[in-house]
């Protein structure tokens, strides 16, 4: 099939494009590069420079590429910014994928897969959490994803050609493991990077937010899933996605790991000491957050490949071994 791979110089995006080449589809990648990186497009990959408000240039791509599915992968992503500006993760989320709807409700594109996140849920009553648990989202990142999950309901009952699968991710980590591409965030926030930057003496320590949540080591419990699994979970979702059908899958792999064990892991897997300091807790973080991710395993076959830290991690140590200051910066264009 033919793809457009919206945010695919992101770090998700950049794998799920090799993810889409290796099985014998042909991606197709648009990115503002406001957070993306040019150098992690393959150079065989066509590239357009095009923000998704842009529904007339967005229009023109799809239908020259003659695209068959979209993988929305386009989003800001930090929670803490998005309590401080919440109106621009409402128009670079909300409001750019109602642009992005519109270019494919004009050029005839008919299939999307979403990304979409466990913030959706905000603080679950309970654990693990299903695709049935209600989705009350405490920050405006959680927001801005949750109204387009419902906008997309709307057209996919509005118009019936439409087909949407949204996967709601959880904690998603590691690099490919040929070390083609990788993670490359400024600013970094995600435990496992900056554990890995500490080690590599980049940054100073790690300050771990809190030991004393009720979990068994005090610690913030999270589910990890490594970025191909991650990705090859699209190409299921993009072949199952059937006109007139919206539906959302849980990506987990049910497992939680303290933040003391990521620590732990990556001591073992690196071998070297993880200078780590120990400080508040983070507003927003819940105690414990995994996934059952039954339904998909069941509905669409995926089964990770990944099911424990260490050789997320592992994947992970490989990249920004070899690439401790990240891609090669942006050339002006
Ligand atoms: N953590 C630290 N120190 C750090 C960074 C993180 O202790 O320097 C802890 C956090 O408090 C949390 C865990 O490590 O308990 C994981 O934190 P990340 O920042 O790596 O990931 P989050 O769980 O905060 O964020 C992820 C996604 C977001 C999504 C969110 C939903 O990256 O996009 O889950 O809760 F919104």
């Amino acid at each position: 099939m033919n793809v457009l791979v919206a945010g695919g110089a992101g770090y998700i995006g950049a794998h799920a494009v090799r993810v889409l080449l290796r099985a014998g589809h042909r991606p197709v990648v648009i990115d503002n590069l406001f957070r993306g990186h040019r150098a992690a497009i393959p150079p065989e990959v066509p590239f357009y420079q095009a923000d998704l408000l842009d529904r007339e240039a967005i229009t023109t791509i799809l239908r020259q590429e003659a695209i068959d599915c979209v993988m929305h992968f386009a989003a800001l992503a930090y929670v803490g910014e998005s309590m401080e500006n919440p109106l621009r993760y409402y128009v670079n989320n909300t409001a750019g994928t109602i642009r992005l709807l519109e270019a494919m409700t004009e050029a005839g594109t008919a299939r999307m897969v979403f990304s979409s996140t466990c913030a959706t849920y905000g603080e679950p009553a309970q654990v693990p959490i299903t695709e049935e648990t209600p989705q009350h989202p405490i920050n405006p990142y959680g927001r801005s994803k949750l109204f387009v999950e419902q906008i997309l309901q709307d057209c996919v009952r509005a118009y019936g050609h439409f087909g949407v699968v949204s996967l709601r991710y959880f904690n998603v980590a590691g690099c490919a493991e040929d070390g083609s591409c990788g993670e490359d965030h400024t600013p970094e926030t995600h435990l496992i990077p900056r554990l890995l930057l500490a080690v590599l003496g980049r940054i100073e320590a790690v300050t771990i937010f809190g030991t004393d949540y009720p979990t068994p080591d005090g610690t913030c419990v999270r589910d990890y899933i490594h970025v191909d699994d991650l990705c090859e979970a699209h190409v299921l979702a993009m072949e199952a996605c059937r006109p007139g059908q919206f539906r959302a899958y849980n990506l987990g792999i049910g497992r939680g790991y303290s933040v003391l064990e990521v620590v732990e892991a990556v001591r073992q897997v690196t071998g070297r000491d993880v200078p780590i300091r120990i400080g508040p807790r983070r507003p927003g973080d819940a105690a414990i957050l995994f996934a059952d991710a039954g339904k998909i395993q069941r509905e669409l076959g995926w089964k990770p490949k990944f099911t424990a830290i260490e050789p997320i991690v592992e994947t992970a140590w490989h990249w920004f071994r070899a690439n401790p200051a990240g891609y090669p910066k942006n050339t002006s264009s």
